[in-house]
Parts: C-alpha cells; sequence; structure tokens
C-alpha cells in the first residue's frame, strides 16, 4: 500500500514537471501573445471573432474611387452597401463616350499599369463562365454595363446577389474596370469590352459618409 502511494506521488511530480516545461515553450508563449492581441483588436475595435479564432472585420460598406487610364478622362465613385442577402451598387461615373461600357470588378486591386491590365481578369472565385449581373453562371465581377448619356456621364443603381463584403466572394480590395466598349455578356472571358479606360480598388467604406 505504501509503496503504491510513492509510486503515485512520482507520477504526479512528473506530470507537474512536464506541465511546468510546456508553459515555458517559446511556441506556446508565442500563441499566447497572439491570442491577447486577438483578443485586444476584438474589443477595441469593429471586429468579430470566427470559431477558429481567426479575426475579420464585419464590413457593412465599401467604396472604390476610379481613375482615368493614361489617354483617358473617364473618372467616378462606387460605392457598395450591404443590403438583405445582396450588396447594393451605385456608380456614378463621366468622361464616357455616349453609349454602353463593360464594367467589372476585376481580381487584382492593382491599378499600376497605365493601361489598367495589372488589375487581371474578371473576379472569378468559382472558375466559371463570363455572364451579365442577372445570369446564374457569371463572373462573381460582372456587373454588366454603364450607360452614358451625351454628357458623357452615367449613373447605375442595382442590388447585386453575387457580391459580397465578407467570405469568399468579398470584393474588398479587388479593382473595377471601366471599358471602352460595351459588354455583349456572352463572348468568353471578358464579353468582348475592349480597352480599360479606367481603374479603381475597393476599400473598406467610411459608413459615416
Ligand atoms: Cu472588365
Ligand atoms: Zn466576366
Amino acid at each position: 500500500m505504501k509503496r503504491r502511494t510513492l509510486l503515485l506521488n512520482w507520477i504526479l511530480a512528473a506530470g507537474f514537471l512536464v506541465s511546468l516545461q510546456s508553459c515555458n515553450n517559446p511556441q506556446n508563449r508565442d500563441t499566447n501573445t497572439e491570442n491577447e492581441m486577438e483578443t485586444k483588436m476584438e474589443t477595441t475595435g469593429n471586429m468579430e471573432a470566427h470559431s477558429h479564432d481567426h479575426v475579420s472585420m464585419d464590413i457593412s460598406k465599401a467604396v472604390c474611387v476610379l481613375h482615368p487610364t493614361e489617354g483617358n478622362d473617364v473618372k467616378g465613385t462606387v460605392t457598395f452597401t450591404k443590403s438583405g442577402d445582396g450588396v447594393k451598387v451605385v456608380a456614378d461615373v463621366e468622361g464616357l463616350t455616349p453609349g454602353k461600357h463593360g464594367f467589372h470588378i476585376h481580381q487584382y486591386g492593382d491599378c499600376s499599369a497605365p493601361d489598367g491590365t495589372s488589375a487581371g481578369g474578371h473576379f472569378n472565385p468559382e472558375g466559371v463562365d463570363h455572364g451579365g449581373p442577372e445570369a446564374n453562371v457569371r463572373h462573381v465581377g460582372d456587373m454588366g454595363n454603364l450607360e452614358a448619356g451625351n454628357d458623357g456621364k452615367a449613373h447605375l443603381e442595382y442590388t447585386d446577389n453575387m457580391l459580397s463584403l465578407t467570405g469568399k466572394h468579398s470584393i474588398v480590395g479587388r479593382g473595377i474596370i471601366v471599358h471602352a466598349g460595351e459588354d455583349d455578356l456572352t463572348s468568353q472571358p471578358t464579353g468582348a469590352a475592349g480597352a480599360r479606360v479606367a481603374c479603381g480598388v475597393i476599400g473598406i467604406g467610411n459608413s459615416s459618409n
């Protein structure tokens, strides 16, 4: 009986030492610091913690300012506001030739190339065909066309059920391109809309604006 108690004590002591050691493990310490940081972010910002302990912003508005590509005068603003299951899109663009102009969200929020080609192809996280905004099968970035009047100004307002401000379909950080020509909504993979006349980057919007 006495011998058994000794053995038990020894096992307990060994276990205690092991747990002490794991507390001093630098890898564990890093994890703790990270968790502390995430907790701080949650309490100070507009953050939302997911079950797997990552942090994501709860974004309700995004905005994109369009600038002309080299040799063009097209500029404007596009806002995206969370609306039920979808996102309300409001675009005001000027400096266009009268008529229709392809209007898409492209893969990269990169307008560094003078001709806008750095924005890549259409934002297409599902790897499907190009289509119009009303089509069941379309790129997430397919917003169809802007239509400018004789004054070169276009106004577009609609609610899109495929766009999102969070998750896999999130458009935040992507680019917007306005094209010289019309998107025919069928030609693959771009709608044959021609050159890029304006480019902008979609950022997190200021909800108080
Ligand atoms: Cu495009
Ligand atoms: Zn497309």
